[in-house]
């Protein structure tokens, strides 16, 4: 990340469906903010107004004969926009910025899940992040049976307008969570593993462990 900028701080939560990262995102931003904080929460696909526009295209269960190639473009889209509108002047204003997934969904959902690659997805992010990329993930980790029942579950009583993703199969699921795993082991520097089971609370604490591991490790 450029000197310029490096004001802020940039953490991401990343997951399978139904892994509760964005529980626990909101759990982090508030512990955070209570700590006197500054603090941007964002979310991805989404984020700012153009990327909601990009998320409806991407979630509607009627287009599913998008392209994978088109599929990929559009998250990025999105998160051309996300770090146009919302990473850079936070992290410029020397605020914590807090995604719900990044390009590292890109990886595992596009990469492995819909078998594009590696190499396209880091290509592609240097032109959508300009070189910008998390300080530190927190990757909720937890089995493939426990966060399609979750999802299930969560989509039974959410409209039937964002369900495109959720509909892919298991082996889609295992081919994305193999994706997470590789990355875990390629950047153990910034992608910590994080142990999804138990509470929202238990999770938290690991969370927060994690984070402050990493702030005595950066001294910031
Ligand atoms: P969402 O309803 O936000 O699910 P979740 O709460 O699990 O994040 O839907 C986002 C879906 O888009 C989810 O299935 C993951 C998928 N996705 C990708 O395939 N690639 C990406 O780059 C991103 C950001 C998300």
């Amino acid at each position: 990340m450029s000197t310029t900028t490096r004001r802020g701080l940039f953490l991401t939560f990343e997951g399978l469906d139904g892994c509760g990262k964005t529980t626990q995102k909101r759990l982090l931003a508030e512990r955070l903010r209570q700590a006197g904080e500054r603090v941007v929460e964002t979310v991805e696909p989404g984020g700012t107004a153009i990327g909601s526009q990009i998320r409806r295209i991407l979630l509607d269960p009627a287009n599913d004969h998008l392209d994978p190639r088109a599929e990929m473009l559009l998250y990025f889209a999105a998160r051309a926009q996300n770090v146009a509108e919302i990473l850079l002047p936070a992290l410029e204003r020397g605020e914590i910025v807090i995604s719900d997934r990044w390009t590292d969904s890109t990886w595992a959902y596009q990469g492995f899940g819909r078998d594009l690659g590696t190499s396209l997805v880091q290509d592609i992010d240097e032109i959508a992040c300009r070189g910008h990329k998390p300080d530190l993930t927190f990757l909720i980790d937890i089995d493939v049976e426990t966060g399609l029942q979750r999802a299930h579950q969560r989509n039974a009583g959410a409209s039937a307008a964002e369900t495109r993703m959720d509909q892919q199969s298991r082996a889609f699921y295992e081919r994305v969570r193999e994706g997470y795993d590789t990355l875990a082991v390629a950047v153990p520097e910034r992608v910590v593993r994080i142990d999804g089971h138990g509470s929202a609370y238990e999770v938290a604490a690991r969370v927060w462990a994690a984070f402050e591991k990493f702030r005595r490790a950066h001294g910031r």
